[in-house]
This record gives C-alpha cells, sequence and structure tokens, in this order.
C-alpha cells in the first residue's frame, strides 16, 4: 500500500470560510475525503496535515522522509517568505509537489515568487483545490 501525505500551511485550516471568492468553499475535510476516494482503487492511502507553524511543517516534513511516497504541500504564505521550509524540502527525498489553489500570478506580485518551487517535483496553481488530486494522479502514476 503507498501512502501520501497532504500537509497544508498557514490559514488553511479556514478553507471554506476563509475568503470563499479566491479560494473556494470546499473545508480541507472534503479535499481529503475526495482524495481518499481518488487513492482507494489504487492502494494507496492519504494521510493529512495542517499547521500553522512553519517549525512544525519542518519537522513533519523531516519524519515524513521515510514514512511516504510523495507529498501534497501547499505552503501556504511562506511559499513566498521561507529558506528554512525550503532548506527541509531538499534535506529529505520524498519528492514534494508545491500546490496553490489560487493562481498567485494573478494576485499580489509578492505572491508571484516561490521559495520553495526550485527544490519540488512540480507546481500546481490555479486549479482549485482540484490541483490536490493532480498532484496525487501524478504520484500514483496517471499522468
Ligand atoms: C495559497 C496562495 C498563497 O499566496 C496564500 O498565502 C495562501 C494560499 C493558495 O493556495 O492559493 O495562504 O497557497
Amino acid at each position: 500500500m503507498g501512502k501520501l501525505l497532504m500537509l497544508n500551511g498557514p490559514n488553511l485550516n479556514r478553507l471554506g470560510q476563509r475568503e470563499p471568492d479566491v479560494y473556494g468553499k470546499e473545508t480541507l475535510a472534503d479535499i481529503e475525503a475526495d482524495l481518499q476516494s481518488l487513492l482507494s482503487s489504487h492502494s494507496y492511502q492519504i494521510e493529512a496535515k495542517q499547521s500553522n507553524h512553519e517549525g512544525e511543517l519542518i519537522d513533519i516534513l523531516h519524519e515524513a522522509e521515510s514514512q511516504f511516497d510523495g507529498i501534497i504541500f501547499n505552503p501556504g504564505a511562506y511559499t513566498h517568505t521561507s529558506i528554512a521550509l525550503r532548506d527541509a524540502i531538499s534535506s529529505i527525498s520524498a519528492p514534494v509537489i508545491e500546490v496553490h489553489i489560487s493562481n498567485v500570478h494573478k494576485r499580489e506580485s509578492f505572491r508571484h515568487h516561490s521559495m520553495l518551487a526550485p527544490v519540488c517535483e512540480g507546481q500546481i496553481v490555479g486549479l482549485g483545490t482540484k490541483g490536490y488530486q493532480l498532484a496525487a494522479m501524478y504520484f500514483i502514476g496517471e499522468k
């Protein structure tokens, strides 16, 4: 049985209530349930974690290395600022796909740059919550 980690960073615990015009109405629990049903027929499991704290996200990434075949990571605003998260991703061998629900390139210029994208396997941006499923499909080999 393969295992994927869905990891979400700051403020993403508020999905569903937070700026629904930008991020939609689905909650993290809805996204996890959609991923679980997608993966169950492919002998994969999903585990979901969320933290608002940079250091905790780093700890989760370190621990994930030996436990997961791939990591679907929406780092929220830390995307644009965190050298520490970039170093954490570089330090582990498990592949990471960076996901953003909104099209960050259509938004404020401070969202245009990702500190993390150069050390990720790839990036999915602006396709709504479907981006998490597309990342999962990549990991399970449905490319
Ligand atoms: C986000 C985009 C980030 O710029 C923002 O800070 C978020 C959410 C997205 O999923 O679109 O928290 O990562």
